[in-house]
C-alpha cells in the first residue's frame, strides 16, 4: 500500500519529512479516512507519516481569550468525553457523538475530519458556526486560517503539502448562548450525513431553559452541511431571528430561509429537492430543541466508548522491551528489514518483512491469528474489532506498523479453551451464533463494553454494537447474550 512508513516522535521530525517528501507523503492519524481512500485507490501516497506517537497532541484547553483548543490527535470520542467541550462547544460534542461507531470514534480525529474536507463531514459544520480556525505549521512558517478560508471546495483545502494542522480552535460558547447539532443519515449510525445543521443562538441575557420561550435573540449562527461544496452559513435565516423570540413563526421563517440558502445536488443518498426540504425540517427541529432547552439531552451522561478499562488515550510510546527506542523517526519500508515488535495476547512478536498492510492482514497473514475477520475492509462491519492498547478499534483501518510498540488483544486472547470469557460463554448459552462470521467482532465489542459498564442497559448494548453488523441478523440473541454475561460479571 505504501513504500515507507515513518513513525516520528517530534514535530520537527514531521516537518522535515514533509519538506523532504512533499506530495508523495501523507500524514496518517486515525487512518479512518486515509486507509479507505488508499484501499479504493483514491489516494496513492508512497510515504506515510504516522503522528500518533508524538506526545501531548491530544490536548483540549480553554485559553485566556475564551477560545477552546483541540490538539491534532483529539479523537471524536475524546471530544464526547470532554467536560470542556460539552460546556463550551456542545454542537461539536454532539457532532462527534454522531460520527460512525465507537471503534471509528476511538481512532478518528477531528483534525482528520476537517482535512478530508467532505462537505458531509460532521465536525466541520459546528466548528464553522463557532468561528473555528486551524493553525497550519511547516518547517518554515506558521499561519492561522479561519475555516471559511481553509475550505476551497469539495475535498479541497489550502493546506500545503509541507504543512501539518497543529491546532484547531473555536470561540467558546458563553452562558447566554445555546447551540445544537442535528444530522439526517440513511440510518442511525455509520451514516454519512444527507444533511446536517449546527445552530448557535445568543440570547439578549443568559436564558434558563424555562425562560427561552420569550427571551430575545441577539445573534444567531446557522451552518448547513452536505448541501453545497463547503459548509454554508444561512445568513438570511440568522437575520430573521435577531431581535425576536424563538416563536413558532420566527422559527418557521428561519427554516424557510435556511432551505433557500442550501445549494444541494442529487446524489446516491438523496435528491436535491429532498435535501432542501430536510434543511428546513432540521433547522426547525434544531431551533425548537434550543427553545425547549433539550439540546443537552442528546448526549448521554456516561456515553458508551468501548474504551475498556482505559481513559481512551493511546499511550504515546511503548512500555514494551523494544530493540530500538527513540532517536530519529522509525521507518518501516518494503525494502528494509525493520521489524514490527508488538505484544499480541500477552506474547511478544518480532516480525520482519513486508509491513505495507493493515493490522488486520498482519494479524491474519503474519501471526496466523485468523479469529479476527475481514468483512468489509472499510470500517463498516466491525468483524475486525481488536483492542489496541486496550481501546476497541477496527483493525482493517490501522496500518500494521502502528502495532510496533503496542499491546494488542484479539479474540484469541480474550479467553482460553479451558476458561472462556464470560461474553463467550454467554454467546453459547444464548445461542447467539449463526454462521459465526461476525461473532469475534461482537464479542470484542461486548467485552469492551462490560469492562467499561458492568450493568449496561439494553440501549447501551445497542450503542456498543453500532459498529458491528451481523448478516444473519441475529441481533436479539446477541443483545440477550450481553445481558446474560453482565449478570455473571456482578
Ligand atoms: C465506517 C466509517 C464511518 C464514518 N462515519 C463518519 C460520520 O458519521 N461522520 C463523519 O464526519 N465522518 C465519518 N467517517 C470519516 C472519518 O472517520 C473521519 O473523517 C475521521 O475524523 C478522520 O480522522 P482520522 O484521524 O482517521 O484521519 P486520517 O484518515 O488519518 O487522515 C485523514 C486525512 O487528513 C490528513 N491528516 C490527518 N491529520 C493531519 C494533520 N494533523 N495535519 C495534516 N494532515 C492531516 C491525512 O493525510 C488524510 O489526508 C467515517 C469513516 C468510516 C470508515
Ligand atoms: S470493519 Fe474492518 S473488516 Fe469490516
Ligand atoms: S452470525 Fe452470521 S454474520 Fe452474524
Amino acid at each position: 500500500m505504501w513504500q515507507k512508513y515513518f513513525t516520528p516522535t517530534t514535530m520537527q521530525q514531521v516537518f522535515a519529512l514533509l519538506d523532504e517528501y512533499r506530495s508523495a507523503a501523507r500524514i496518517v492519524a486515525g487512518g479512518t479516512d486515509l486507509i479507505v481512500e488508499m484501499e479504493r485507490g483514491v489516494r496513492r501516497p508512497s510515504v506515510l507519516i504516522d503522528i500518533t506517537r508524538i506526545p501531548n497532541l491530544d490536548y483540549i484547553f480553554l485559553d485566556d481569550g475564551n477560545r477552546l483548543h483541540l490538539g491534532p490527535l483529539v479523537t471524536h470520542n475524546q471530544v464526547v468525553a470532554s467536560g470542556l467541550c460539552r460546556q463550551y462547544a456542545l454542537p461539536l460534542a454532539i457532532a462527534c457523538w454522531m460520527v460512525g461507531s465507537p471503534q471509528i470514534r476511538n481512532r478518528g480525529t477531528v483534525a482528520g475530519n476537517l482535512i478530508t474536507a467532505s462537505p458531509a463531514n460532521d465536525t466541520i459544520t459546528p466548528l464553522w458556526a463557532l468561528d473555528g480556525e486551524v493553525t497550519l505549521q511547516s518547517a518554515h512558517d506558521t499561519r492561522v486560517v479561519p475555516l471559511a478560508k481553509f475550505f476551497q471546495g469539495v475535498r479541497k483545502t489550502v493546506l500545503r503539502d509541507n504543512e501539518m494542522v497543529v491546532d484547531i480552535s473555536l470561540r467558546a460558547m458563553s452562558p447566554d448562548q445555546c447551540g445544537t447539532f442535528m444530522k439526517l443519515g440513511l440510518r442511525i449510525a455509520q451514516a454519512i450525513a444527507v444533511v446536517n445543521v449546527a445552530a448557535v443562538v445568543t440570547f439578549a441575557e443568559a436564558a434558563t431553559s424555562a425562560a427561552r420561550m420569550n427571551a430575545l435573540v441577539s445573534d444567531a449562527r446557522i451552518a448547513l452541511g452536505s448541501v453545497g461544496p463547503t459548509i454554508i452559513r444561512a445568513y438570511e435565516a440568522e437575520k430573521t431571528l435577531i431581535g425576536r423570540s424563538l416563536s413558532h413563526e420566527a422559527i418557521h421563517q428561519a427554516a424557510e430561509r435556511a432551505a433557500e440558502a442550501a445549494q444541494p445536488i442529487d446524489d446516491i443518498r438523496g435528491s436535491a429537492a429532498y435535501r432542501r426540504l430536510m434543511v428546513a425540517v432540521y433547522t426547525r427541529r434544531a431551533l425548537e430543541q434550543i427553545r425547549a432547552g433539550h439540546e443537552r439531552d442528546v448526549l448521554p451522561t456516561r456515553p458508551v466508548m468501548l474504551w475498556g478499562g482505559t481513559d481512551g488515550r493511546f499511550p504515546p510510546w511503548s512500555s514494551l522491551p523494544l530493540t530500538r527506542q527513540g532517536g530519529g523517526p522509525l521507518v518501516h519500508s518494503r525494502d528494509e528489514d525493520q521489524v514490527i515488535e508488538t505484544e499480541v495476547n500477552g506474547k511478544l512478536y518480532r516480525v520482519k518483512g513486508r509491513s505495507d498492510k493493515t493490522l488486520l492482514r498482519f494479524l491474519r497473514e503474519d501471526l496466523g491469528l485468523i479469529g479476527t475477520k475481514e468483512g468489509c475492509a472499510e470500517g463498516e462491519c466491525g468483524a475486525c474489532t481488536v483492542f489496541l492498547d486496550g481501546i476497541a478499534v477496527m483493525s482493517c483501518l490501522v496500518p500494521a506498523p502502528r502495532a510496533h510498540g503496542s499491546r494488542i488483544t484479539t479474540i484469541e486472547g480474550l479467553g482460553s479453551a479451558e476458561r472462556l470469557h464470560p461474553v463467550q460463554e454467554a454467546f453459547i448459552d444464548a445461542g447467539a451464533v449463526q454462521c459465526g462470521y461476525c461473532i469475534p467482532g461482537f464479542i470484542m465489542s461486548g467485552a469492551s463494553l462490560l469492562a467499561e459498564k458492568t450493568t449496561p442497559t439494553r440501549d447501551e448494548i445497542r450503542q456498543a454494537f453500532t459498529g458491528n453488523l451481523c448478516r444473519c441478523t441475529g441481533y436479539y440473541s446477541i443483545i440477550n447474550a450481553i445481558e446474560k454475561a453482565a449478570e455473571k460479571y456482578q
